[in-house]
């Protein structure tokens, strides 16, 4: 597993120097979703691939931004699902942004996740390993990434991060969401899942939700490289991951590798208030 940890800190280091220099036009392509990629969407899969390439123990990748699985090693034994960059659209806007991977063994359903790491890009580069525990590091000025603290959700937090079209919402989601502000919760929602995760995992706690809509009823965010990976995080954590059916998002079972799902992650608290709006 060290190796690939690895190869993610030098894909890490590359990507944060396409983010600061290169070019965030678009490309004439576009995504199995459905959106124009970026050509720096296309260049930060690259640099992965050929990062996780120089690694014998990797079977095969699934990326964002490829249709298909690529085979890399018959002999390897894990499956990595990933986001070279999400939330790239808001580079522009000068906001932060991240990769995220998901370590498969066996295939790649939730239960088959044995780690999750993820990359902020923000006015610091910071990377979380979730094995049995959650361990953060932050890039210094030598390009290592150096042991910071381990994180560890309380039972309630004081944050709300509400995705999706709210136009779209139902009505039991508008009063979950409102009835969780008019407790004193606030709001922090800056449109990247990667910060907005980020902050309630390391401010204590809070819920994100990205709710089925009228507009996507099955969410927006995809099971294998953005919810499954931050799910195993939150549960490491000491928190919790459920979509809208109560079901605990690491027993889903993807039937194509870009599904997606509703998705709520959270401290045990809000969870638990979740699942008493959906019941
Ligand atoms: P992408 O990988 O296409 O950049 O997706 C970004 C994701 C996620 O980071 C964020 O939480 C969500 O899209 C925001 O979606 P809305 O624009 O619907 O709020
Ligand atoms: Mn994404
Ligand atoms: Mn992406």
């Amino acid at each position: 597993m060290n190796e690939i940890y690895e190869a993610i800190k030098t894909s890490a280091i590359r990507i944060r120097e396409l983010i600061e220099y290169d070019d965030t036009g678009y490309s004439s392509s576009i995504n199995t979703t459905g959106d124009t990629q970026l050509k720096i969407d296309i260049k930060s899969d690259l640099v992965i691939e050929e990062e996780f390439r120089k690694i014998p123990s990797i079977k095969e990748i699934i990326s964002e931004e490829k249709e298909n699985k690529t085979s890399l090693h018959d002999n390897g034994i894990y499956t990595i699902g990933y986001d070279p960059l999400d939330g790239s659209s808001l580079i522009d806007v000068d906001l932060s942004v991240g990769s995220i991977f998901g370590i498969y063994e066996g295939g790649s359903n939730g239960a088959h996740l044995k780690a999750a790491v993820y990359v902020v890009y923000g006015p610091r580069v910071e990377l979380v390993i979730a094995e049995s525990d959650v361990k953060m590091y932050r890039l210094n000025q030598k390009n290592e990434f150096v042991y910071m603290h381990d994180i560890k959700l309380k039972e309630k937090g004081k944050l709300n991060a509400p995705g999706g079209t709210q136009q779209g919402w139902s009505k039991s989601h508008k009063k979950l969401i409102d009835d969780i502000f008019q407790d004193g919760y606030r709001l922090r929602y800056s449109g990247g899942m990667v910060p907005d995760l980020h902050q309630i995992l390391l401010k204590g706690g809070g819920l994100f939700s990205y709710p089925g809509t009228t507009d996507v009823p099955k969410g927006k965010l995809r099971m294998i490289f953005e919810v499954f990976p931050f799910a195993f995080v939150f549960e490491q954590a000491g928190g919790a991951a459920i979509n809208d059916k109560n079901q605990r998002i690491l027993d889903l079972v993807p039937s194509h590798p870009h599904d997606t799902t509703p998705c709520f992650f959270g401290s045990k608290k809000e969870i638990e208030r979740v699942m008493a709006c959906y019941e």
